[in-house]
């Protein structure tokens, strides 16, 4: 999740995209780049530094020749290639003719390198979004029309992009396209304006326009036409913006925990992205040795927090699918226990920030211990990327909200994935029951925006327990990790006695504290632990336990247990822990909310743990 701007005309191009690019720092910050047009030439500068990045770009963009009219601008939120200032944006074709800005995932970009490679064409990056300014690079040969030109490309991508194209060649010219990402556009006077969101354009027009997939957008100074892949004309509607900076950057949504939960389905379907080459699992970033991963003969996976609940998740998918032992370890007991592992032992560190210092300095041990490690992360180029041998990239887009949503689910995600790559190598499924869990992770995005938008149930909820001291999360088998993540957020955000506890271990100590006036949230997925559930539920009931589940749309009888049912659309029984965290974001968030906490930044956390 990138920001992208661009502006034709006026005689502020650049100062109007560094700018606008200070306000999507939002939406990534990991490098920045600002291409600028005027007459026959294009002059770009690109900078990669940090959460500085932005200034960085500024620093640079003092020597930009003046009265450049044209330009594009990028904040980039890796994905595809390091962090790094060759991997910034904007990417040159060959010639350094042709300037691109691009946020999504190109699918296809492999076999489309290898493709303009065999042409001729020299790679700077090691992005997805090079190979669109050289498929430009070839196109504009045809007729050298910028607008044609984008339309012969369009149908050769697959995936999700909102990209904006200037070229040496085209003075007074932007295009722009859109597929799934976002895109809009605005024009005041003489100047138009394109946008990834809302804040690009702030101050800058009262109203946008909303492109529409495979349509293309004619930027010129104060005139935008908008042509479909035909070329005949569109006409969009104007919306009016009403929202300030602050609700601009939150995307409407009022507060970051809410965008990021509403941000699940595109976070998923980007983990998923690109995933099959050929008929087989494709983890490109992984870089392991395949006879390393063929030979290994246990895993381990250690996270903290939400990180580790994601862990245990994946340690059912990699025991069922790739019929290896794992064992899932909180990162601070590991790094001081003598746990056994060796050269055949896969060890994973589960980290959103890729920084927590007990997750790093675990890889390290087991690195030196002669372990392959994995790291799984959500920042490229993090530092736990750097200590492992190989890195699967969650792409959920940043994540400022302390309490981790999107980010979770992209981690489990990325585990199974994983499992389902190792159950390729040993062969311990075929071709079609690794096809039918691909199928099944697939099916996440449309289900989970289902999810998203379905918050009444847990808001109704929040108001009848809200009051309650004492919670219980229970579930069992994939349940079980579920209810320890529950019970963090609710503890998180909320700042209630909350408890993940394994169902079945519940007579062994726990049930003595039920009684009236206690909560039990109770996780039920399909399966041979749901009737267990049904008589852990029965028991808790008897006790005078209010009782909420988490169920499937298909489980009737949780209906005469509990007293309150958040529903989840039926899926396979290993991608439903992805689903079954959502309404217990949703219910923790309500309940903060009633107590009018700040979500986003509870008490005594922080996002990112570095010191011990
Ligand atoms: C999750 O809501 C928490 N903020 C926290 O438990 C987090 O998951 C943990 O600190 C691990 O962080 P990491 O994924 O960046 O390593």
């Amino acid at each position: 999740m990138c920001g992208i701007i661009g502006v034709v005309g006026g005689d502020r191009a650049l100062a109007t995209i560094l700018e606008g690019l200070a306000r999507l720092e939002y939406r990534g910050y990991d490098s920045a780049g600002v291409a600028l047009q005027s007459g026959n030439e294009l002059w770009s500068a690109r900078a990669a530094d940090g959460t500085r990045s932005v200034e960085a770009l500024v620093e640079r963009c003092t020597n930009a020749p003046a009265n450049m009219t044209v330009g594009i601008g990028h904040t980039r939120w890796a994905t595809h290639g390091n962090p790094t200032e060759v991997n910034a944006h904007p990417h040159l074709d060959c010639g350094n003719r042709i300037g691109l800005i691009h946020n999504g995932i190109i699918e296809n970009h492999s076999e489309l390198r290898e493709h303009l490679q065999s042409l001729g064409h020299g790679f700077r990056s090691a992005t997805d979004t090079e190979v669109m300014v050289h498929l430009m690079e070839e196109e504009l040969k045809i007729d050298g029309d910028l607008v044609q030109a984008t339309r012969r490309m369009l149908p050769q991508l697959r995936g999700a992009f909102a990209v904006a194209i200037i070229s040496a060649d085209h003075p007074n010219q932007v295009v722009a396209a859109r597929r799934v990402s976002p895109l809009i556009v605005g024009s005041r006077d003489d100047v138009s304006f394109l946008g990834s969101d809302i804040p690009a354009l702030m101050g800058h027009v009262d109203e946008v326009y909303a492109i529409e997939e495979d349509h293309v957008v004619d930027l010129r100074p104060g005139t935008i036409s908008v042509t479909d892949l035909e070329g005949n004309t569109v006409h969009v509607e104007p919306v009016t913006i009403t929202w300030d900076i602050e609700v601009a950057e939150k995307g409407g949504f009022k507060d970051f925990m809410t965008k990021e939960i509403h941000e699940q389905p595109e976070a998923i379907a980007a983990t998923l992205a690109d995933r099959t080459r050929d008929g087989f699992v494709a983890l490109d970033e992984l870089d392991l040795d395949e006879e390393d991963l063929r030979t290994i003969d246990k895993v381990v996976i250690i996270g903290c927090g939400s990180s580790y609940h994601a862990g245990l998740v994946g340690k059912f998918a990699i025991e069922a699918w790739g019929k290896l032992p794992t064992e899932v370890d909180i990162a601070s007991e590991f790094r001081y226990r003598d746990a056994i592992f060796d050269a055949s032992t896969l060890v994973v560190g589960v980290s959103q920030s890729g920084e927590t210092i007990d997750t790093l300095e675990a890889i390290k041990k087991a690195k030196k211990s002669g372990s392959k490690v994995i790291a799984v992360s959500n920042i490229v180029g993090a530092s736990m990327t750097r200590e492992a041998d190989g890195t699967i990239y969650t792409r959920a887009g940043l994540e400022v909200s302390v309490a981790s949503t999107k980010t979770v689910l992209a981690q489990v995600v990325a585990l199974e994935l994983l499992a389902l790559r190792l159950a390729e190598l040993r062969g311990t499924r075929s071709a079609e029951e690794i096809a039918e869990a691909m199928a099944d992770l697939q099916a996440l995005p449309a289900a989970l925006t289902q999810l998203v938008d379905a918050s009444e149930g847990p808001e109704a909820i929040a108001d009848a327990v809200g009051d309650a001291q004492d919670f219980f999360f229970l579930g069992r088998h994939l349940g079980f990790p579920v209810a320890l993540e529950g019970a963090l957020k609710l503890k998180e955000i909320s700042y209630l006695r909350a408890e993940g506890y394994p169902a079945g271990e519940l007579k062994h100590g726990p049930i003595a504290l039920i009684e009236p006036g206690v909560v039990v949230v109770a996780i039920v997925l399909s399966g041979p632990m749901a009737e267990k559930m049904y008589s852990n539920i029965a028991e808790v009931k008897a006790r005078g336990a209010t009782v909420i589940c988490v169920a499937e749309d298909s489980d009737h009888i949780v209906d005469s247990l509990a007293d309150y049912v958040l529903r989840i659309p039926d899926v396979a029984e290993l991608v439903a822990p992805v689903l079954a965290m959502v309404p217990l974001q949703q219910l923790a968030y309500a309940i903060a909310q009633a107590k009018g906490f700040d979500v986003d930044r509870p008490r005594n956390l922080a996002k990112t743990v570095t010191v011990e």
